[in-house]
């Protein structure tokens, strides 16, 4: 029917429950028109998912094993045992059993919290419901991927663009029973709470896996050194449009449980995996404009608007042009035809123009020196490189610029920042254009009535936006940090300045600029943060921004995350070479004790520890302010 049938009908609905007191919350009113509500409870993963680095080339894996083998202070040639399984193209899914039997199921969320799926994983074949093996864990989460086999996905192509989107779409049914009629399957590939720990490689867990009734990859194999990786990725690449499922890379492992723990994680990704994509697929198309987007930290970037083009299984009507020299580079103009590629889910590219097929009225593009906000943009000069940055910015701190304001608004609700469901970028865009939103804090302040007149909102949609709001209000230090968008402050910095600063009082402090420079002494702060950050608090709207929300919020203050560490509370610092073990697990290990590190001799202090040829000046310094030297055995059997 037409929007002014539909709105007359609502209108009547509306009026009729008004003049009757009629309210009821599955009424039309409520329910027609309004986007169905997707909220699912929330839970906390016990053990965080995480996601993959990924790899493309040889070289990114020698950069890989690389790291590991300095982290682990092993020599050049070591050669590591992996378990490499393909890299299925779905969703993850945790599944909690206690005492053989299926309790829960979430999803992945953010890694850190997923929505309760319980009822729609509970109908997929592949999920046992119940397990009676005596080895199965008491208390245990099974992980893996929900997906759709390409023949079943053919049969519901129309709905969706790929069998990714149909699997996702189908798990986020309110009603299991929808869920039932479609053919889901499940691999499962890890755990990640276990109250048994006992198997001693990741192979062997896919063997118990397999053993506990789990459906398991049947490409799953354990590899030997790189070289093997790579004949290993081709063969499984040209094998891989014979399947049933999409896989889009092969996961390498670290086969040994007790390297992984080792090697630990970096915020959200192990260093003991990695994924390598298979290379892009590619497809032909035409420019039909170029267009700048402007990011959250300023930088312009110009990205095609091409005549959309299926480009293995996922329809693609934009690609990133990078930056003004790439198109000048690549000569590449409006009205070309051009080769476009995607791997992943990585952003698709212009690869290269077709010159024979350049139309004679193809047009330049001439990339403006103006921000579209109208400000002049810069270049910055790398004092390392020695060189100006390729890339423009627009000079903008504060929320002058309305591309950049509305970006950082986008990052600051984002899944890893705030997470506020049902406030996704459209939304944002909507709320922006209609002036009830500026800056963050307008968040917490929403005009409800004048949202709930708006098109495609009723009462249900608002109330829950409430809600979900409402929730994201209690917040650490370190999403708080991090969702301000500072540029150069991602996740890991973030959770740097707020292990350092420890409440969101000393955060507000650094208004006076002497305090910021003291967060050189964190261990992974240096100079490009440091002026991030004072170019940040020198701008008065951040300062208003950061006071007005620490004013809506409840900011938790740092938590000690291991209360029992037998190092807890304490500050180390490092100076010299140490034996058989390398910095890097020398720091996580003091830090998964509980421990500090530091990386300047400040009052706060407890330890320096000194290795081969220490700096003279800095343990002398030590000494002078009754810091304890103490050498490499004196920390072993501290930490035991
Ligand atoms: S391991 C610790 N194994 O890839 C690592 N993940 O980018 C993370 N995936 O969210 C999980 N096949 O959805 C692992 N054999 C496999 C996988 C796999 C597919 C997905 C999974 C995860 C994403 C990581």
């Amino acid at each position: 029917m037409s929007d002014h049938d539909f709105d007359l009908l609502k209108k009547e609905i509306l009026d009729l429950e008004k003049r009757f007191d009629f309210n009821d919350k599955d009424s039309p009113s409520a329910t027609l028109g309004f986007t169905p509500s997707k909220n699912f409870e929330k839970f906390p993963h016990r053990v965080k998912m995480l996601s993959l680095a990924n790899a493309f080339n040889e070289d990114d894996l020698i950069n890989f094993e690389k790291k590991i083998v300095n982290f682990l202070n092993l020599t050049k040639n070591f050669e590591f045992e992996y378990s490499a399984e393909p890299k299925i193209d779905g969703i993850s899914a945790s599944l909690t059993y206690k005492s053989g039997k299926l309790i829960r199921g979430l999803s992945r969320g953010n890694g850190e919290e997923g929505e309760d799926i319980t009822l729609n994983l509970k109908t997929i074949p592949d999920i046992p419901h119940f397990i009676d093996q005596t080895d199965f864990p008491d208390d245990i989460d099974i992980r893996g991927e929900v997906f759709i086999q390409n023949n079943d996905f053919e049969k519901m192509k129309d709905s969706f663009a790929n069998p990714r989107n149909a699997a996702s779409g189908s798990l986020r049914q309110k009603d299991p029973k929808k869920t039932s009629n479609i053919p889901l399957k499940f691999i499962a590939y890890t755990f990640g709470f276990s109250s048994d720990q006992v198997i001693d490689k990741q192979s062997n867990f896919l063997v118990k896996l397999k053993k506990w009734g789990f459906k398991t990859s049947e490409l799953n194999k354990k590899i030997t050194g790189i070289k093997n990786l790579l004949s290993h990725h081709q063969i499984i690449e040209k094998k891989r449009f014979e399947l049933n499922y999409d896989i889009d890379g092969i996961v390498y492992k670290i086969n040994d449980f007790k390297l992984q723990k080792r090697l630990g994680f970096v915020t959200n990704a192990p260093r003991w995996a990695i994924a390598h994509k298979f290379s892009a697929s590619n497809s032909v198309t035409e420019i039909l404009n170029i267009d700048i987007q402007v990011g959250r930290t300023g930088a312009l970037t110009p990205v095609a608007k091409v005549k959309p083009v299926n480009i293995g299984g996922v329809v693609v009507s934009n690609a990133t042009l990078h930056n003004e020299e790439e198109i000048l580079r690549k000569d590449i103009r409006i009205g070309d035809t051009v080769k476009i590629e995607r791997a992943g889910d990585v952003i698709p590219h212009v690869v290269e123009v077709d010159l024979k097929k350049r139309k004679a009225n193809s047009k330049k593009f001439i990339f403006p020196k103006k921000c579209p906000c109208g400000f002049e943009t810069i270049k910055e000069f790398n004092k390392i490189t020695k060189k100006f940055d390729a890339v423009r910015r627009c000079p903008d701190r504060g929320f002058d610029c309305d591309r950049m304001a509305k970006e950082r608004l986008k990052h600051f609700v984002s899944k890893d920042a705030f997470n506020i469901e049902g406030l996704g970028k459209k939304v944002i865009e909507k709320f922006w254009s209609l002036g009830l939103i500026k800056f963050p804090y307008d968040i917490f302040n929403l005009d409800y009535d004048k949202i709930s007149q708006l098109d495609g909102w009723g009462t249900r949609s608002v109330e829950n936006l409430k809600k979900s709001i409402k929730k994201s209000e209690k917040v650490s230090l370190e999403k708080f940090i991090f969702s301000l968008g500072i540029r150069h402050i991602g996740q890991e910095n973030a959770k740097l300045l707020s292990e350092f600063l420890r409440k969101k009082e000393n955060f507000l402090n650094l208004k006076n600029q002497k305090y910021i420079q003291e967060l050189i002494n964190i261990d992974g702060i240096g100079d490009t943060q440091i002026n991030s950050l004072k170019m940040f608090f020198n701008e008065k709207v951040n300062l208003s921004v950061i006071l007005n929300l620490s004013r809506s919020l409840d900011i938790q203050g740092f938590k000690e995350s291991n209360n029992s560490g037998k190092l807890k509370g304490q500050v180390f610092m490092f100076t010299g070479k140490l034996n058989n073990i390398s910095r890097a697990e020398a720091k996580s290990l003091i830090e998964s004790n509980g421990g500090k590190i530091v990386s300047n001799v400040t009052k706060k202090l407890d330890y320096l520890v000194i290795g081969e040829k220490p700096t003279t000046k800095k343990v002398d310094l030590a000494k002078k302010n009754k810091i304890k030297v103490i050498n490499q055995k004196t920390l072993d059997e501290m930490l035991n």
